[in-house]
């Protein structure tokens, strides 16, 4: 990698690498210095940046007027929060998608979306290329560039952030001679990523998977210790797999995902710090916050334990396993994953009722599941008690056969 802020490797006169390209803008340095190097070094004549909102809080008027002040021609802001709940973070819900048993992919559910509107824009403006700011070493950029070559293989897809191999300061410095105007927010230690979903945290002392992290890196949940002394039960109910309502309340479901976010940040709930496998092949110390989705992913799984047979029950784990790894390696817009939710949206018609959980310093512990549609628990089965219904006689006979081929191997190798 080279020490100064790199020219164009192709030399100034070579030809530029596309002419107008639509740019997935964040507001922050990396991405607010790539609208000035495609147009100094690889010679892009227009850059137009897109910004989503994704529920993250951020403002986005100053976010907009700041890829104007970079030299974008054209900044569009986009609000996707309602696809994202809908069409991302539900089907994840109902996949119970945790990648590596423990992360359910608030960042890596974004960026399907993000690309998909971004190669309309593209279209919408005319653009022959779309760009990002992303790195060579994370997840992200796999996830952008497989889902827009799906959508749009005529489109180029340019990573200066890939190429230009300067750190962290040369980049601002980059940009400061670019005349880019100081972060919107300010600055951090940590790299950051946020939506509705949850937040992911990087860097700075963390990538000492040895240390506690600091206080500091939570926004959405509260520590055990400020966590409240009583602890709140909260009833979420589902329909076809999908929550619909919380404490009795219907609640649309960018709403819906707010509340439970509320409620299980306010007790604690949510937070994780894991050692994750990238893509690429790098472990990397991880620390994520996403209390509403891991509270809704946690009631959904109960309430299918009541009304999902048991062989579907123990078939869809290692459906949602596979789920939850083309979403985290990026091939939503594969074919494996249009085969999987063929199945988990099949399974999913029964899966309506409640689920209580208790929130109380830290954990979401379930305390109670019901449907009065689809329930399989049958008390007559189930009791111990005088309403007795299953024949314990059948059981000899079951055991007979079902012993069987244990006891021919044991006789012959005893
Ligand atoms: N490791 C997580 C993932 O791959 C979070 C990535 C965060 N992205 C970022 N640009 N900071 O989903």
């Amino acid at each position: 990698m080279t020490a100064t802020p790199q020219a164009n490797p192709d030399g100034p006169s070579a030809t530029p690498r596309a002419r107008r390209v639509v740019l997935a803008y964040s507001g922050g340095v990396d991405t607010s210095v790539c609208i000035p190097y495609l147009k100094r070094e690889w010679g892009v004549e227009e850059v137009i940046t897109f910004a989503a909102d994704l529920g993250q809080g951020d403002e986005l008027e100053p976010i907009r007027r700041k890829a104007l002040d970079s030299g974008a021609s054209q900044s569009i802001v986009g609000d996707l929060i309602e696809p994202f709940i809908t069409e991302f973070a539900f089907p994840a819900i109902r996949a119970n998608a945790l990648y590596e048993g423990r992360y359910p992919l608030s960042t890596a559910l974004a960026r399907p979306l993000i690309a998909r509107r971004l190669v309309e824009v593209a279209r919408e403006v005319g653009a022959d290329a779309v760009a990002h700011g992303c790195t060579g070493k994370g997840n992200d950029q796999v996830r952008f560039d497989v889902a827009i070559g799906a959508l749009a293989p005529e489109l180029k897809v340019l990573a200066p952030a890939r190429e230009w191999g300067m750190s962290r300061e040369q980049t601002i410095a980059y940009g400061e001679r670019c005349g880019i105007p100081a972060p919107v927010s300010k600055k951090s230690p940590y790299s950051i990523d946020l939506n509705l979903l949850g937040r992911s945290i990087e860097a700075g002392v963390l990538e000492d998977p040895n240390v506690e992290p600091p206080e500091e890196v939570y926004a959405m949940t509260v520590s055990v210790d400020a966590a409240p002394a009583e602890p709140q039960v909260v009833e979420i109910q589902f329909e076809a797999g999908n929550p619909v309502a919380i404490d009795g309340q219907r609640l649309d479901p960018v709403s819906l995902v707010r509340r439970a976010n509320e409620l299980a940040g306010r007790h604690g709930f949510g937070r994780l710090d894991m050692i994750e496998n990238r893509v690429v092949g790098i472990k990397s110390r991880e620390i994520y916050e996403t209390p509403g989705l891991l509270l809704l992913i946690r009631a959904h799984q109960e309430l299918e334990s009541l009304t999902l047979a048991a062989d579907v029950q123990r078939y869809k784990r290692q459906i949602e396993a596979s789920w939850a790894d083309l979403v985290y390696q990026g091939l939503w817009f594969g074919p494996l994953k249009q085969a999987l939710d063929a199945f988990i949206d099949r399974t999913q018609a029964t899966v309506n009722g409640s689920v209580r959980i208790k929130l109380y310093k830290g954990n979401a512990t379930v305390v109670g599941r019901s449907s009065s549609t689809d329930s399989l628990y049958v008390d007559a089965m189930a009791t111990y008690g005088s309403d007795d219904r299953f024949d314990h006689r059948a059981a000899e006979g079951f055991i007979y056969v079902w012993g069987l081929p244990t006891r021919l191997w044991s006789a012959r190798h005893r």
